[in-house]
């Protein structure tokens, strides 16, 4: 009756139940893992944003597949304003950067082709690529006071089947960027083997140093595709407006745009009145990333302080993003350890293992969790050590 690509394993794992139970029982939580920026109490120009919904233009239907050309001048005026210039006929407007992806796999993937996604990452892929029928082979980051790719292991999970490499600049959960060497030598591997890039930047903005990190937005020596929305970039998930930017050498870029357009004409998923409050929403990124990157930043600035005051836990370096990795002792598996957290402390994180960790003894924990719960989950999280 059913196709086997969907004979998934639904159960729920044994973090997920013990929080189900916990939920359940009404027990007090501080859940360091809050990642929903509506609920992080972030103030929002709540009138712009409804007003912009309101536009009558709404009650006409003009359909355009890559998505109304004024909602797509926004998008490159974006990419402008950090010095990437592109073009307005390359950018595709979806309504996630999942759609996004689906999208892409479509275009570029037969059944059974492969993708290259690096680990640990966020646990996004595994459905997207199972409802293309895509095989996903990972590439191993490393870890040495600060993250890289391990390219002998990436150039050797490649075969005849591989498609495509995807990055995630910064990555989620690690937080690092993507360095300009390895960006070079990741076109010269694509480009030797007639593989694409596929840029997940959703968390572009959020970089804690000086300097902007460039964009794959305008990579032009390998077939680039560079994802971004206001999920992340304007914290308004709600409002499923996302894009996908289509970069390489001619000949090639126009096909990729060309099939991706049949495909979002196909299902027209954008809905107008989004498309034309766009400038507004985008817009709504400068108060936003202000008050996100202030808040990671005093969230940070009160973990390294209780990390100083104990010996048994660190965190990772990191450049960017909404997350910190803690190093914790390996004394039981990370989920045991955040079931414990759990029904010892009141406090929720994410075990390693669900980003893919290659061992134990790593947490995540959500730098946007409103401060006081952070400092709070944060001390008792230490003192279980
Ligand atoms: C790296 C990464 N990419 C994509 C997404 C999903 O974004 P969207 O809401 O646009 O589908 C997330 C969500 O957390 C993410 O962490």
């Amino acid at each position: 009756m059913f196709a086997g690509r969907t004979d998934w394993n639904l159960t729920p794992n044994r973090v997920s139940e013990a929080l189900a139970r916990h939920r359940a029982a009404a027990k007090p939580l501080l859940d360091l893992t809050a990642s929903n920026p509506t609920a992080c109490g972030f103030l929002y120009d709540r009138e712009a944003i409804l007003r912009a919904l309101s536009n009558p233009a709404a009650l006409t239907y003009e359909p355009d597949a890559k998505g109304l050309e004024f909602a797509r001048r926004t998008v490159a005026a974006y990419y402008a304003a950090r010095n990437t210039e592109i073009s307005v006929d390359d950018v595709l407007l979806t309504t996630s950067t999942s759609e996004a992806y689906s999208f892409i796999f479509g275009t570029i993937c037969d059944p059974g082709d492969e993708l290259l996604i690096p680990g640990p990452s966020y646990p996004l892929f595994d459905f997207l690529a199972d409802i293309q029928d895509v095989k996903l082979i990972r590439y191993p980051l490393i870890y040495d006071q600060g993250w890289r790719t391990d390219f002998h292991a990436l150039e050797q999970a490649i075969t005849s089947r591989s498609r495509g490499v995807i990055v995630v600049h910064p990555n989620n959960p690690t937080g690092h960027f993507a360095k300009p060497a390895e960006i070079a030598r990741l076109n010269k591997i694509c480009s030797a083997r007639e593989m694409a890039i596929i840029a997940d930047e959703v968390f572009l903005d959020f970089a804690l140093g000086e300097n902007p990190p460039p964009s794959f937005a305008a990579n032009r020596s390998v077939l680039t595709f560079a994802l971004s929305g206001l999920s992340k970039i304007s914290g308004l998930p709600q409002m499923k407006a996302a894009w996908l930017i289509t970069s390489g050498p001619e000949p090639m870029k126009q096909q990729a745009l060309a099939r991706l357009e049949v495909i979002a004409d196909t299902y027209l998923s954008m809905n107008a009145p989004v498309q034309l409050a766009l400038p507004t929403f985008l817009e709504q990124r400068h108060s936003f990333r202000q008050q996100l990157l202030a808040r990671v930043r005093k969230n940070l600035a009160e973990l390294d302080r209780q990390i100083a005051q104990q010996k048994s836990c660190g965190r990772l370096h990191l450049e960017g993003g909404w997350y910190a990795v803690l190093r914790v002792p390996a004394m039981r598996s990370d989920e045991d350890l955040a079931i414990d957290l759990l029904a010892a402390k009141n406090v929720y994180v994410h075990p390693g293992h669900f980003y893919d960790f290659p061992s134990d003894g790593y947490l995540i924990v959500s730098l946007i969790t409103p401060e006081r719960d952070f400092a709070e989950g944060i001390t008792r999280l230490l003192t279980i050590f």
